[in-house]
């Protein structure tokens, strides 16, 4: 069964065709990020125009790239929620009219849902023999990390994903971003202080996220602020140093996640580990998950690194398991 996905939620425009919910066939992503750039964050009236201008083309390109005529997708996926109103309403509006046109399946996607899902799809420039459900089975716990989430999921199967801890505050990704900003570093914050960060070996600063213990929650407003007043405190003397206090905000939210996503897997008697969004890309928090999920006898998967940014490839995977349930053509 070929899907194909949309996904508009943020600033990505996004077409993908998925054959049985994992071959990736195609996956094509077009990002105003650049737009935003000089405003330090996303600016949701850009980024649903941008949308507007690029879904035709986008979805021209991954039915190209896939080898498939329009008459050969069985299902249009889309996400649904959550994300920018105008961005979602792009997405849904395109789909359901394609979906209307061809009287095929409408199949309406979680965000959140579908980034965990990200860990299950194969490239089919790689090894399309792979079955990574064997390999990782369910149950699962799931955890996303973003710009806008911070979510600890139990996933019995790929239509009951149960969200048991969440933010209080900041998404993590959010962190990343404001303090890029404290520290005048441009935006998106995670990339770049990712990579200051591996610069540093001994550092004595310590940043560290409330534990919120008895908890499955996280907070990371408070690290931010500590990073904004120790910059305040010690940004004019010859010492201060921008990839210390990197490396130190990093460490502080590396520590809380590996933690948090080890004791929800404990406390769920989960030996499958799943991470989502932006943030899964962070070299510290795959290195120092994967060192720690080890020694505790859980076998964790991220998704390869295009994976953990926003794409349709995601959506149109996860849309396979919803398939049976929706009606054809449906209206969203
Ligand atoms: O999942 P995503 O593409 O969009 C949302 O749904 O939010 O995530 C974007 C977020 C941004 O906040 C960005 O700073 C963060 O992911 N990010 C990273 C890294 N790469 C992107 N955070 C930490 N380390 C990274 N290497
Ligand atoms: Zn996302």
């Amino acid at each position: 069964m070929n899907i194909l996905g949309i996904e508009t939620s943020c600033d990505e425009t996004s077409a993908s065709i998925v054959k049985d919910g994992r071959l990736i066939l195609s996956n094509v992503v077009a990002s105003s990020l650049k737009d935003h750039q000089k405003y330090g964050g996303i600016i949701p009236e850009i980024a649903s125009r941008r949308q507007l201008e690029w879904i035709n083309i986008v979805s021209t390109r991954a039915l190209a790239a896939a080898g498939l005529a329009l008459e050969k997708i069985d299902a249009i996926a889309f996400t649904r929620n959550p994300g920018l109103i105008g961005s979602l309403l792009v997405g849904a509006s395109f789909a359901s009219s394609l979906s209307f046109a061809l009287k095929k399946s409408l199949i309406p996607v979680n965000h959140i849902e579908a980034h965990i899902y990200s860990n299950y799809l194969v490239d089919k420039k790689a090894d399309e023999g792979q079955d990574l459900l064997e390999e990782f089975p369910l149950p699962a716990v799931g955890l996303v990390v973003s710009g806008g989430h911070s979510s600890l999921f139990f996933i019995k199967d790929f239509r009951t994903f149960r969200v048991f801890g969440q933010t209080r505050d900041d998404a993590p990704g959010e962190a990343y971003d404001k303090v890029a900003r404290i520290l005048n570093l441009g935006y998106p914050g995670g990339p770049v202080i990712d990579k200051l960060a591996q610069t540093v070996r001994d550092n004595d600063i310590r940043f560290s996220c409330a534990s919120l213990e008895g908890t499955n929650d996280f907070s990371f407003s408070g690290i931010k602020t500590a990073v904004l007043y120790y910059t305040q405190r010690h940004s004019a003397s010859k010492d201060f140093s921008i990839p210390r206090v990197a490396h130190a905000f990093q460490e502080g939210v590396v520590n809380v996640l590996v933690e948090k996503a080890l004791l929800a897997c404990r406390r769920k008697k989960a030996t499958t580990l799943l991470i989502g969004g932006g943030v899964a890309a962070n070299s510290s928090l795959r290195t120092r998950l994967e060192e720690r999920a080890k020694a505790a006898g859980v076998r964790v998967h991220f998704p390869p690194l295009p994976l953990c940014m926003d794409n349709a490839a995601m959506v149109a995977g996860l849309a396979y398991h919803h398939a049976s349930s929706v009606k054809k053509p449906a209206m969203c």
